[in-house]
């Protein structure tokens, strides 16, 4: 296949894709006109780093949300080839500056390198699967009555730094357009798993304008426990700022979208997802009373569960392989904060 000039490709596992994955993507797609993200396999990943939280379609599907990817490939093997990359057409591989090794403990991308054809970015500090897989154990271990265990994760305060920089780089810079169907939707938007992707999809598809009103750390709490939100309301709005369907977000919505709201923004459709709707309701909270008066208001169904429970018991099943990987991960990411000196910057 022919080269499509500067065409990179960045390849990973996007278990759980956070925004450190996102803020990878993002930085190789500044270095090139078109972007391959191949979304490496279950059967690859096992061999090298143990199975993956989420299966390859769910993975895949994550990832098919965010909006710097031109082509999204997906089961492909934990290292690439140069054969691999000269046949979906794409000249550089790219990776963070962290090392990625392979199943024989060398550098996945030594080929890469010997022909200049490899990209380097900045790797986002702070953020990681693992990370993420110990905020949900520690939930589940709590909810089980495990609390010693659950201590083990003692709360990691988030290294992510959301410098202004990052979050202009992260925005859409967009305002609707006369005539517009502008929607609104709302909620915690936490840990991201197919059941956010697939309502931001039906929600975008319901008009032309989709703002996402992110509620801010109290209010979640409020809403569903003192163990949530489980990423930082700053986490949230880079993750929900990364996917197509976003045009913009409200930082710290309110849960009660009032007449004020709906003017400013002049919304044509508030929507509300059906099983989260019902759990607020249980609970004595209608955000949408406005809504609903004036008539705008429309439930939507999404096809996955909306819920972390699902995430949560998954980690719980594997709860001793995800403990000895975290202590592991954690003792070998104290190092490198230590040690790190800055050798590129992030673009
Ligand atoms: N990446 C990054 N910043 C992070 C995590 C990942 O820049 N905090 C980059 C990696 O350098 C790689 C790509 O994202 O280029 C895909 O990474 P992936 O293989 O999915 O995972 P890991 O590097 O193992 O990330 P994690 O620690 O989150 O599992």
């Amino acid at each position: 296949m022919i080269h499509q000039n500067n065409s990179i490709y960045i390849d990973g596992v996007f278990d759980i894709v956070h925004s450190g994955h996102f803020n990878a993507i993002r930085q190789a797609k500044k270095l090139t006109d078109y972007l391959y993200v191949g979304v490496n396999s279950d059967e690859g990943v096992t061999k090298v780093k143990g199975s993956p939280l989420l299966d390859d379609d769910e993975r895949i599907y994550l990832i098919s949300g965010c909006k710097w990817a031109n082509k999204i490939i997906g089961r492909l093997p934990y290292t690439p080839t140069i054969e691999l990359l000269d046949s979906i057409g794409a000249f550089y591989a790219a990776h963070g500056d962290d090392i990625a090794i392979d199943e024989n403990g060398e550098d996945c991308y030594s080929e890469f390198r010997k022909v200049n054809r490899m990209k380097v970015f900045k790797r986002t500090e702070g953020v990681s699967t693992t990370d993420l897989i110990g905020r949900l154990l520690s939930i589940g271990l709590r909810n089980a009555g495990l609390e010693s265990e659950a201590n083990i994760y003692k709360p990691i305060p988030s290294k992510f730094l959301s410098t202004g920089r990052r979050l202009k780089e992260f925005c859409n810079d967009k305002i609707p357009k006369k005539g517009d169907v502008i929607v609104y939707i709302d909620g915690v938007f936490d840990v991201l798993h197919p059941g956010i992707i697939n309502f931001l999809e039906i929600s975008k598809s319901k008009g032309d304008f989709l703002y996402v009103g992110i509620y801010d750390n109290e209010t979640s709490r409020r809403l569903y426990g003192k163990d949530y939100p489980i990423l930082s309301l700053q986490e949230r709005v880079f993750n929900m700022l990364a996917l197509k369907y976003v045009d913009d977000v409200i930082i710290g919505s309110p849960d009660e979208i009032n007449d004020d709201m709906i003017l400013t923004l002049n919304l044509s459709k508030v929507l509300g997802e059906e099983s989260i709707h019902e759990d607020l309701m249980k609970i004595g909270v209608d955000p949408y009373v406005s809504a609903k008066k004036r008539g705008i208001f429309e439930l939507v169904k999404a096809s996955y569960k909306i819920n972390n429970d699902f995430l949560i018991d998954r980690v719980m099943k594997r709860k001793d392989e995800f403990t000895c990987k975290y202590i592991k991960k954690h003792e070998k990411e104290e190092i490198y904060y230590k040690e790190q000196k800055v050798v590129i910057n992030e673009i």
